[in-house]
């Protein structure tokens, strides 16, 4: 295809082809050790997972899970592109992930709690334990009126009693909505609303940086948010952090709040049969940002998620029943629920949760963990890395852990703490697996398999398993790897991890992930449907692929993705405020974070109270990692003629770079002012590109 591009097409384009300069990195080999116990050691793996075997070859897949009714068929499209894996089966997530481990593994750890507070001893919980306390919830929730289908929101700490909410829903096939703990609660209030759930499942506190924060306090405002937009909660359960003791301050609402601890007293014991739900059922919702301001809620289907993620923890992040795995991600994001709790546990893995931040007490707190547990495979994201590099570059020498295996996750990282992480923290034996994928795709798009690929800092690598990637151009061209190009980049074909649409908006599922670069909108043939990711990538002549970012209005703040409209819009909550523009900007710990422009009503006085508040309701709409850098009242917004503010010459400036032409613009002298006012009266701006996600900031509509 890419061959039958005219060279003048291609100069058209160049706007949507920002040539990337990009040097290429070293590759890094996987020690014999490594390769002699990897599960995954065959060469032709790929080959066996490539299209001509496509769908069957996940079959494998699910083979490695225990089905009550066989399923008929691997794939059906007829209802494309709402793919639909295994259909005809029989399964539970629940059953999976525990009571099948039950005859060999009872007695090893499912989970090792580690409290925040270093005194606070680690909590072991046993497979059989974790059956336990499983059935106990899932009885309680049976018999609060649970049925399959129901939805549940979640808004919980990263502590054991997530988890076991999450596999006591599974078990009953009520579709479970975890709120990452760190979001507001209004945030959790309009993610209550969205999935119509009429209970929600918190904790009264949890430790972080120190202080025992009080949760609960959130669920009141969720509740009353969840109202004002018309969804009624009738019953918040709320876990106790320590069983018996209310560790927060705000009061229990009679009638409403009920504690897990004491709900759970007359259900002691109970054992609930896992029920035996069809294949194509949905497991758990989980709420992601988009370019509108709605949060949209990615639905994953039991088997075929649970397929996916199962085989990728088994044959990318290669864990054996016997290893010590942590994953320092938060269960509240897909990371967790896939690599914390689904696929792990579905490996029979004994798995570490950390309920606290890497850097406290200080940077040697994960090596701390590592050492005292016998860690062996260790799984984060650039931010966690950068952090601790910058606090503690040597700490990790201290400290006598030994990984075999690594990940990083959630954005891109930069060759240089690439090698810190694999030089320092993996003592140079360690494989790194660069896991590329998103909430929407359940599991790995992009990875190296660790004992048959040679890992190359800053690319993912290939394609996973029977993921066949394809980077278009705006015209929808193949760009060739090799090039130097960027594009958007898609997956051909679909795999069992695939969410199975956005709860209660099919339009918007086919809108946003296909309609792009589907060309016969009626076509059953799954050919026609390659899913767009949302990221520019561009891949080198060896066929890995490296990931730029986001190009659609989505900031990743250190590996979490924020909606421009979200944070927009909660800025617009502060009554003074005429108009909000959101960038990103560039940082070295983070990645990325938010930079707000905001232009305040006629006759408004501009002041530090107003540049606090907007602060203020980006923490309460959406939660502290919202937090803008800064915020500057702009005597009014760079526009088009057309009206359009032009957040692309704002994230220039915000990012000390060039705005290039403005002359266009409605109103091109306020350009100079407001970058004066960021920059100062010196001209910062250099010349050096600006990374292609905000190179390409606000050019979506
Ligand atoms: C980014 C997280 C580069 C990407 C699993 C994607 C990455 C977004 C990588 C999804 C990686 C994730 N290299 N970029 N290894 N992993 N991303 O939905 O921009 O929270 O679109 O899922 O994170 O974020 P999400």
């Amino acid at each position: 295809m890419a061959k039958t591009v005219e060279k003048q097409e291609l100069t058209e384009v160049t706007e949507a082809q920002i040539a990337v300069h990009w040097k290429e990195e070293e590759y890094y080999q996987p020690s014999d050790k490594f390769i002699a116990q990897a599960n995954m050691r065959d060469k032709q793996i790929l080959e066996k997972f490539g299209l001509a075997n496509f769908p069957d070859c996940f079959k494998a897949y699910a083979d490695m899970l225990t089905w009550f009714e066989p399923y008929r068929m691997v794939l059906d499209t007829s209802d494309a592109p709402f793919w639909k894996w295994f259909v005809g089966g029989k399964i539970n997530a629940s059953y999976n992930c525990v009571d099948r481990h039950l005859t060999k593994y009872s007695n090893k750890a499912a989970f090792i709690f580690v409290p925040e507070p270093e005194g606070e001893g680690d909590v072991a919980i046993t497979y059989q334990e974790l059956h336990t306390r499983v059935n106990e919830v899932a009885a309680l929730l049976r018999a609060l009126g649970f049925k399959t289908g129901d939805r549940v929101t979640l808004h919980m700490p990263m502590v054991p009693e997530l988890p076991i909410t999450m596999l006591a829903c599974a078990r009953l096939g009520v579709i479970h909505s975890q709120v990452f703990g760190g979001f507001s609660g209004q945030a959790c209030g309009s993610r209550i609303q969205d999935s119509g759930s009429r209970v929600l499942i918190t904790m009264d506190g949890y430790w972080r940086n120190g202080t025992l924060i009080d949760h609960k306090v959130n669920a009141d405002i969720a509740v009353r948010t969840a109202k004002e937009l018309g969804q009624d909660v009738d019953k918040v359960l709320v876990w106790q952090r320590y069983p018996g003791t209310y560790s927060a301050k705000t009061p229990m609402v009679a009638g409403r709040d009920f504690f897990m601890n004491d709900l759970l007293k007359t259900h002691a014991g109970k054992k609930v049969e896992p029920v035996a739900l069809p294949s194509e059922g949905p497991l758990f919702l989980m709420y992601s940002s988009g370019t509108t301001g709605k949060p949209k809620g990615a639905q994953h289907g039991i088997a075929g998620y649970l397929a996916y993620v199962t085989a990728t923890s088994r044959w990318v992040l290669d864990i054996h029943p016997e290893d010590i795995y942590w994953c320092m991600a938060d269960i509240g994001w897909i990371t967790g629920h896939s690599y914390i709790v689904y696929g792990p546990l579905a490996n029979a893995a004994t798995s570490v949760l950390y309920e606290g931040v890497p850097t406290f007490p200080d940077a040697g707190r994960p090596w701390r963990i590592a050492e005292r547990l016998g860690v062996n495979i260790f799984h984060t994201a650039p931010t966690a890395i950068r952090m601790l590099r910058k606090l503690g570059p040597q700490e990790p020498r201290k400290y006598k852990y030994r990984f075999k295996s690594m990940t990083t996750v959630g954005e891109p990282i930069e060759p240089e703490a690439w090698r810190w992480y694999y030089d320092e923290v993996g003592k140079r034996e360690a494989v790194i697996t660069d896991t590329w994928w998103l909430t929407e795709t359940g599991g790995f798009l992009g990875t190296t398999v660790p004992a048959i690929h040679a890992m190359k800092p800053g690319s993912c690598g290939p394609g996973a398993p029977g993921i066949h990637p394809i980077i278009y151009d705006e015209t929808g061209a193949e760009v060739p790897k090799g090039s130097g190009k960027a594009g958007n980049i898609c997956i051909r074909n679909p795999w069992p991890g695939i969410m199975q649409t956005i709860w209660g908006d099919r339009d918007r599922y086919v809108k946003t992930y296909f309609a792009k670069y589907n060309r016969k909108p009626k076509s059953k043939d799954w050919r026609d449907w390659p899913f767009m990711c949302g990221d520019g990538a561009v891949q080198a002549a060896d066929g890995y692929y490296r990931i730029l970012g986001r190009i659609d209005d989505v900031i990743n703040v250190a590996g979490h993705r924020l909606g421009t409209k979200e944070i927009e819009s909660a800025c617009l909550t502060v009554p003074e405020v005429a108009e909000a523009a959101v960038v990103p900007v560039q940082d070295d710990v983070k990645g990325r974070v938010p930079e707000v422009y905001i232009a305040v009503k006629p006759g408004v006085q501009p002041g530090q109270d107003i540049i606090n508040r907007v602060i203020k309701a980006n923490e309460e709409v959406i939660g502290k990692i919202a937090r803008p850098k800064h915020v500057y009242i702009v005597p009014d917004m760079p526009k088009t003629r057309s009206g359009k503010i032009m957040r692309r010459v704002l994230a220039a400036i915000s990012n000390r770079r060039d705005v290039g032409d403005v002359t266009t613009l409605a109103n091109p002298d306020v350009v100079e002012q407001i970058r004066t006012m960021v920059q100062g009266k010196e001209v910062v701006a250099t010349k050096e590109e600006l990374p292609e996600d905000i190179a390409k900031f606000g050019q979506v509509e």
